[in-house]
């Protein structure tokens, strides 16, 4: 079967058009799909977010990843880390430096504490940094979601976690020994990172 030249010419035309609105459809695609984005995110009452991925330090194994998300007043926190103790309870902060350079966590300073509290449980006065425990389940896993109020993300202000250190320890917090909660050597170690949306 051959095709009509007419018809050819058609293709053909309709191939042109097609190529030369390509670049400002593309861009008409682009701008629609972040458009939708923001919508949703404004929908869901969702601010910016944050991840920090957390490495073993020297002699350790807990890694994991921990997801902050703004959410109205709240710091919605999703913690999953492994390689902890089976059963154990592990004390679990935001650090006042994203900084785990010297190997064993030390590098991230003190508990993060911009509002010069005492340390302690959540539902008392407590640093900004001070979160739940991590419960590990019998493989040594643990996941936990929970809110953070009195801290922000990303808002460059004094509560705000982006670029805070994040420390897994290798005891449970007694959320009474001054400043920390006395759990010992850091486990795990990471830095609070903006995540690009
Ligand atoms: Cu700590
Ligand atoms: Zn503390």
């Amino acid at each position: 079967m051959t095709k009509t030249p007419a018809r050819t010419l058609l293709v053909l035309s309709a191939a042109v058009l097609a190529l030369s609105g390509c670049s400002s459809m593309k861009d008409g695609f682009g701008a629609m799909k972040e458009g939708m984005g923001e919508m949703k995110h404004r929908m869901m009452g969702d601010g910016p977010s944050a991840t920090a991925k957390l490495d073993a330090t020297k002699g350790n194994t807990a890694n994991g990843t921990v997801t902050f998300k703004q959410h109205g007043k709240h710091v919605m926190v999703h913690a999953r880390v492994s390689g902890l103790k089976p059963f154990g309870e592990h004390g679990f902060h935001v650090h006042e430096k994203g900084d785990c350079s010297s190997g064993d966590g030390m590098s991230t300073g003190g508990h993060f504490n911009p509002t010069a509290k005492p340390h302690g449980p959540q539902d008392a006065d407590h640093h900004a940094g001070d979160m739940p425990s991590l419960k590990a389940d019998a493989s040594g896993s643990a996941e936990a979601r929970f809110h953070l109020e009195g801290v922000t993300l990303g808002d460059g202000g004094p509560t705000d976690l982006s670029g805070k250190g994040l420390i897994v320890h290798v005891g449970p917090d007694d959320y009474k020994t001054q400043p920390t909660g006395n759990s010992g050597a850091r486990i795990a170690c990471g830095v609070i990172e903006p995540t690009k949306r």
